[in-house]
């Protein structure tokens, strides 16, 4: 619950507007005071009364309940306190009540949202550069999907271009049938980049040919071209599988060639297009912005234009509420361009459309960081997190009974709340140690205090204590830390509102802080009463089923031992 908004809505004062109330409710520095305070000096002029009596009227007004249990005015300022026993009941109740549902709503109920995320290339392995597309739009389908939304998750391969009639020339010239199928993507790649640096005038017209050739349909370049396809995507599912991400559509930048005639016309129709240097383009010069190039002068498409074929087939096929493209910030001017077009064709849902822009990732070591075109790719790093987890577990807890499956959590958990613990559009330096430091704020950490709150309910059940939310008047470490599990509905939807599944993983790590404050400063098992053992062993499971609902979210595993 939003404690603020609760007082905002019930608190009245003539000329003074609730979201200005809400914005000024500011948590005291002294906590016995009140857990949050109105500063009343502002208002002076408009009463032309002091600060002091303004507070004193407005605390005679307020009706306090089992929420806000008091309020109180000291020195200009109206201090609520809030209803610990109510609190606790209710948030305890909600969280035992609903268990992994904790947190859901179905506020998207009827609503569709497209996620465009990952987005590979076909022929192209993994590397650094895709895995925040991929955690990010991965943990975004699972948070509006958590919100009762239709979550549709696509990847726009890039399945289209001149380049796959360079790759099949130079498997025609190099490859072996064999080898390829052996080395999968890699291989693949190899090819590709050495018909760069080696291929001749000839194979240069030859592989123009091969394009030509993919594009009329003819058999065997199809079938090279679909074997490569396959390859790749055999390849970065696993990838996915490890990341905990899936897909409801595949369909790639191919699939619209054929819908591009109708969308050019509809542009004619509209009067947009104009031509440029022999090419089709959409003038934007009036929105400060270069042509949207439509066509090219040989009349064939471009990215772009097969973006816009796709936006129009997603609309048709989906009937979204918004479509999200979760792509890098270089593609920012692409993006403005292509929204820009589709509200100049009249489309009201161009408003829908929305760039989920993000920063670049990069490797502290630069001994793996990209060397002459030798690229970091994602399962060298997923692996080597993986190891090192394994070497720490090995270190901490030498008898842990699963070390490789907890490993795989621990390393690939880390790689991804590397990629999602700070705003989306920040560029980040991902650091094997940091990600894996236990005391941090990791995944690691919010992990470990799982296993923690899991070994102290198991110790419970063993012992037949029960977890119940007794009549207890929480302390300030259990206050604090059933604030912060209560913020948690909140958390999913303000990462959904702006796209920034970072608040979650902030509200993660804060609610396994105050988790660990509470464990080493309050006894459990030994507590003074079974009361009293009762409400924190319900704590406790409270907060270990909102921590694992928002690790999960993430597409982050939690260990039961660690
Ligand atoms: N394949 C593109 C790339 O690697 C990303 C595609 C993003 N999605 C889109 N609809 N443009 O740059």
């Amino acid at each position: 619950m939003d404690h603020k908004a609760y007082i905002a809505d019930r608190l009245h004062i003539d000329g003074v507007g609730r979201q200005e109330i809400y914005a000024s409710l500011a948590v005291p520095p002294d906590l016995t005071l009140g857990d949050y305070a109105l500063p009343c000096f502002r208002f002076a002029k408009i009463f032309r009364k002091s600060p002091a009596l303004i507070a004193e009227e407005l605390a005679g007004q307020f009706q306090t309940d089992g929420v806000i249990s008091s309020v109180s005015a000291v020195n200009g300022y109206l201090n609520f306190k809030i209803d610990r026993k109510g609190l606790a009941r209710d948030v305890i109740g909600q969280v035992l009540g609903r268990k992994c549902a904790y947190g859901a709503s179905d506020m998207g109920a009827g609503k569709t949202v497209c996620i465009d995320y990952s987005s590979v290339n076909i022929a192209k392995p993994f590397h650094i550069g895709h895995l925040s597309t991929t955690v990010l739009g991965g943990a975004l389908c699972r948070i509006f999907d958590f919100l009762g939304y239709r979550a549709v998750g696509i990847n726009h391969l890039g399945d289209y271009g001149t380049q796959f009639g360079k790759l099949i020339c130079a498997y025609k010239h190099w490859g072996d049938r064999e080898e390829v199928e052996k080395g999968g993507i890699h291989a693949v790649n190899d090819l590709y980049v050495r018909f760069n640096s080696e291929a001749t005038e000839e194979m240069e017209a030859e592989a123009r040919e091969y394009f030509r050739l993919i594009e009329s349909g003819d058999e065997e370049a199809t079938e090279l071209f679909a074997w490569f396809k396959s390859l790749t995507l055999s390849y970065v599912e696993k990838i996915y599988d490890r990341l905990h991400v899936k897909f409801d559509s595949y369909l790639g930048e191919s699939f619209y060639i054929d819908k591009i005639p109708a969308v050019v016309e509809a542009l004619k129709a509209k009067g947009l297009l104009t031509e440029s240097q022999g090419a089709q383009v959409v003038a934007l010069d009036e929105f400060g912005m270069p042509p949207f190039i439509v066509l090219r002068s040989d009349g064939a498409s471009l990215y772009a234009t097969r973006d816009l074929a796709a936006a129009f087939y997603r609309k048709k096929t989906y009937d979204f509420d918004k479509c999200l493209y979760v792509v890098a910030y270089q593609q920012n001017l692409h993006f403005q361009q292509l929204f820009k077009v589709i509200e100049l064709m009249g489309e009201p849902w161009a408003k829908d459309l929305v760039h989920v822009a993000y920063g670049m990732v990069s490797l502290e070591d630069g001994a793996m960081s990209t060397r002459k075109g030798k690229v970091v790719w994602l399962e060298d790093v997923l692996s080597r997190c993986v190891e090192k987890a394994k070497a720490i577990l090995a270190e901490k807890n030498p008898d842990l009974e699963n070390r490789d499956e907890v490993a795989e959590k621990v390393g690939v958990g880390a790689v991804i709340f590397g990629a999602l613990y700070n705003n989306k559009i920040k560029d980040i330096v991902f650091s094997y140690d940091k990600a894996l430091n236990f005391d941090g704020e990791t995944s690691v950490y919010v992990q470990y205090t799982c296993a923690r709150a899991a070994s102290v309910l198991e110790k419970a059940a063993s012992a037949g204590a029960k977890a119940e939310c007794t009549d207890v008047e929480p302390n300030a470490q259990e206050f604090e830390l059933l604030k912060a599990i209560a913020s948690f509905p909140d958390a999913v939807k303000s990462a959904a509102e702006n796209c920034e599944p970072s608040i979650i993983a902030r509200f993660a790590v804060d609610a396994a802080q105050k988790f660990n404050k509470f464990y080493i400063e309050c006894k459990i098992m030994q507590a003074e009463t079974d009361e009293l053992r009762s409400f924190r062993l319900a704590l406790t499971e409270a907060a270990l089923i909102a921590l694992t609902n928002a690790l999960t979210l993430l597409g982050i595993g939690v260990p039961e031992k660690m």
